[in-house]
């Protein structure tokens, strides 16, 4: 049993601790926005925020999340507003196939948090471990700007 907070709602679920966090937020608790890609925290299509922070959810036991705030691709919303990193991504069209999206707008989100006004650079070095099998990284970075500059 875990006691899990996931987008500030908590609940106990029924998951061997050393399970990923990955699956307990799809399979238990049903949200499938998180992807799996690699399972070997190589691509960043499971990322989650762990207190703000971005991790690979794939490599992640859910013992380690216990108590801390989780954040998923469906918790970013807010009273039916996209957040400005998803509603950047639509207006970029920053993606193809979209299996890598969730990933990376989360990884997108976390970035603009610690560099609210990140230049091309630190933008591709901050994204550097998110891997999009479409090739659609220019339209991200366009996106991943855009977002930047809504930034208060
Ligand atoms: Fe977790 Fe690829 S599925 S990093």
């Amino acid at each position: 049993m875990a006691r899990l907070t996931i987008n500030g709602k908590t609940q106990d679920i029924n998951v061997d601790p050393n399970t990923p966090l990955l699956w307990a937020i799809r399979e238990q608790v049903g949200l499938t926005g998180t992807k799996y890609g690699c399972g070997e925290g190589q691509c960043g299509a499971c990322t989650v925020l762990l207190d703000g922070k971005p991790i690979r959810s794939c490599r992640t036991p859910v013992s380690s999340a216990a108590g801390k705030r989780i954040t998923t691709i469906e918790g970013l919303e807010q009273d039916g507003r996209l957040h400005p990193v998803q509603q950047a991504f639509l207006d970029n069209e920053a993606f193809q196939c979209g299996y890598c999206t969730p990933g990376m707008i989360m990884g997108a989100v976390a970035l603009l948090t610690s560099n609210p006004r990140p230049s091309e650079q630190e933008i591709l070095r901050g994204m550097q471990g998110h891997i999009c099998r479409c090739g659609t990284y220019q339209r991200i970075v366009a996106a991943v700007e855009q977002a930047a500059n809504r930034n208060g």
